[in-house]
């Protein structure tokens, strides 16, 4: 017999079935509620409340599990390629060999991005953050390529789409780091893989031949992998609730984009480097900006700390802090700022405030320090970010569409004025 959820409403008891997860996750499926009782739930900001069902991303918050079509983080973030892992949360299965073969082969074969975008730069002021011109241009390609405006022509059209956005991420991506240093813009080369490719537009010259490094190549593959989707994240709904309304992918992606710059999602990244600069500007003293963050009357908060889902350690920052340990080391760096950020860490651990509400570090703490140790500058963080995201947004835009799901429309609870008429200007 299946559990069920009865809820007395007035005189009434109503009973809603129970769906059960993979990972026995409980959800009470409430979508007969205003129907049946004119009552709708109130959760503001959805801290308990499930949009989908979702075979794509697997997370304990308890147990600081994340898990991508059922592999753990931990086993493909040392084991896999970025593209490997974009094909898995794409199509549900890992690649044979034969089939990345041809995914990043068909990938190589759409890196290059059309001229006039260069234009799009001229019309940004300089300084204009990488995340707006990033946004610009995805949403720019629906206009280069209007057959994916309905996302309903065929399969083969949201394939392309997918593939033609994998593809020209990075090469977008290269072109706004270019653009920002007043460099010429490199262009793809198709005898390197995806992140070498990536690194040689972005660090490469036209005056000279990029030196792929390795050690550069796999801090790069594993920070991809790490940020490749995270389920309904902000930035994944926002991609969902868009893509819901039958806009096309590269509008949805866009979305995501704005979503995933708030400095309280992807933005963080870039906060963290910022706050971490701040601290060692100001003599290093880190209990200062723990009292800070934990004053209700300072509007500061650590950023890098702390998590929705996560109230234990978030899995992908304990890859990152072991990667950027190794990465500095390899590089000969010694970098004050990752001292800080470890001071900051052992005395936030340790400080009731974080303990209480199960603050630990999150995706976005340590992974600046590598983003710049490999040379960006720290503005171009969440781009980087969204570079990864970007096969998670599109598995889960692939996912709604493809079970039909309705326009996401949540309800509300008016608190506004009653009825009044209405007074013309000369009475008032
Ligand atoms: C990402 O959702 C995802 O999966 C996101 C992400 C992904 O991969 O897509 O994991 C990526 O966005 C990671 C999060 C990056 N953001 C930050 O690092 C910004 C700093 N963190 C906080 O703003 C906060 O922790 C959030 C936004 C991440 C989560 O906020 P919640 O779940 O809404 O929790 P809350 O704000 O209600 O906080 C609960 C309590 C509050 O204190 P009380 O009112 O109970 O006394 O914890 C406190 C908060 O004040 N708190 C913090 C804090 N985070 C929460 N206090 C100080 N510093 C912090 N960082």
């Amino acid at each position: 017999m299946s559990e069920t959820a009865k809820f007395i409403l007035g005189n009434e008891t109503y009973e809603f079935p129970v769906i059960v997860g993979t990972e026995n996750e409980k959800g009470i499926d409430i979508s007969t509620l205003r129907g049946s009782s004119g009552y709708v739930t109130y959760d503001v900001g959805y801290k308990n409340t499930g949009a989908t069902q979702s075979a794509i991303t697997y997370i304990s918050g308890e147990e600081g599990i994340l898990r991508y079509r059922g592999y753990n983080i931990e086993e493909i973030a040392n084991k896999a390629s970025f593209l490997e892992v974009a094909y898995l949360l794409l199509e549900g299965e890992l690649p044979s060999k034969e089939e990345l073969a041809k995914f990043e082969n068909e990938i190589t074969h759409h890196t290059l991005v059309n001229e006039k975008f260069k234009f799009v730069f001229d019309a940004f002021p300089n300084g204009a953050h990488p995340m707006g011109q990033l946004m610009t241009m995805l949403s720019m390609f629906s206009a280069y390529y209007p057959e994916a405006l309905n996302p309903h022509r065929s399969e083969e059209d949201r394939r392309l789409t997918i593939v033609r956005l994998l593809a020209k991420m990075p090469t977008l991506v290269a072109m706004i780091m270019k653009f920002k240093q007043g460099h010429p813009i490199v262009y793809p080369n198709n005898k390197l893989g995806y992140v070498e490719n990536f690194l040689a537009m972005t660090f490469g010259h036209v005056t000279e031949e990029y030196v792929v490094d390795p050690v550069f190549v796999s801090a790069m593959n594993k920070l991809l992998i790490l940020h490749a989707d995270h389920e309904q994240n902000c930035s994944a709904s926002t991609v969902r609730l868009v893509g819901s309304s039958h806009a096309n992918l590269y509008a949805s992606v866009s979305a995501g984009v704005a979503a995933l710059w708030g400095p309280l999602h992807g933005g963080a990244n870039q906060k963290v480097l910022e706050m971490l600069e701040a601290i060692k500007e100001d003599g290093g003293d880190t209990q200062k900006w723990l009292n800070k963050a934990k004053d209700k009357n300072d509007p500061f908060r650590l950023m890098g700390f702390g998590h929705r889902v996560y109230k234990n350690f978030d899995p992908r920052a304990k890859i990152i802090k072991k990667s950027a340990d190794e990465i500095l080391d390899k590089m000969g760096i010694d970098d004050p700022i990752l001292d800080i950020a470890k001071q900051l860490e052992q005395a936030a651990l340790s400080d009731p405030y974080f303990i209480e509400r199960k603050l630990f570090p999150n995706v976005d703490f340590y992974s600046g320090i590598i983003y710049r140790a490999l040379g960006f500058p720290v503005e171009m963080f969440t781009v980087l970010f969204a570079l990864g995201r970007l096969p998670g947004w599109m598995a889960q835009w692939k996912e709604l569409r493809a079970e039909g799901q309705p326009i996401g429309r949540p309800r509300q609870i008016y608190t506004g004025a009653a009825e009044r008429p209405f007074v013309e200007i000369d009475k008032r």
